[in-house]
């Protein structure tokens, strides 16, 4: 008898993540640990990779200290394929209105993330443009709000 064909896509297509780091956020797991707690990026990029694929979804992590980069990658996340947007945009959070217009002006939901809880902190923290618009907020959890996040992006 014949072999039947290999199915056209080994594992169906699965769902793609893009998080989104912003302003310092490459120095975790040195900068101040007492807020943000001792994992590294690449610990919390292990952390959501390991989670998306429980979730049969797939994350892709970048990192900018620059807001127009920030701004390129929400304006191309659409074009690019992903499904939704984790974005911890740092102090931007805080001053960027621009990014505030670029998550209002895309197609894809972004959820906020914060590894601390700004609204506990420092008074000009409580203001975040991009919760303003974002679709969820996430915070306070630690490395944990990635994860947090990333479950609301799957039941999105
Ligand atoms: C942060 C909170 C911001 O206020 C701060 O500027 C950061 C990190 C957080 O993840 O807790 O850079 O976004």
């Amino acid at each position: 008898m014949p072999a039947s064909p290999p199915p056209a896509s080994s594992e169906p297509s699965r769902r793609r993540i893009l998080v989104l780091n912003g302003p310092n956020l490459n120095l975790l797991g040195q900068r101040e640990p007492d807020i943000y707690g001792h994992a590294t990026l690449a610990d919390i990029g292990a952390l959501l990779e390991a989670r998306a694929s429980e979730l049969g979804l797939r994350v892709e992590c970048r990192q900018s200290n620059h807001e127009g980069v920030l701004l390129d990658w929400l304006q191309q996340a659409a074009g690019e394929g992903f499904a939704a947007v984790l974005l911890n945009a740092g102090a931007y959070t805080h001053s960027s209105i621009a990014l505030l217009d670029a998550i209002r002006a895309i197609a894809l939901p972004v959820i906020e993330v914060h590894l601390s809880d700004p609204s506990q902190r420092e008074e000009f923290r409580h203001l975040s443009y991009v919760g303003m618009a974002a679709a969820d907020t996430v915070q306070g959890l630690g490395a944990q709000s990635y994860v947090v996040a990333l479950e609301r992006a799957a039941a999105l």
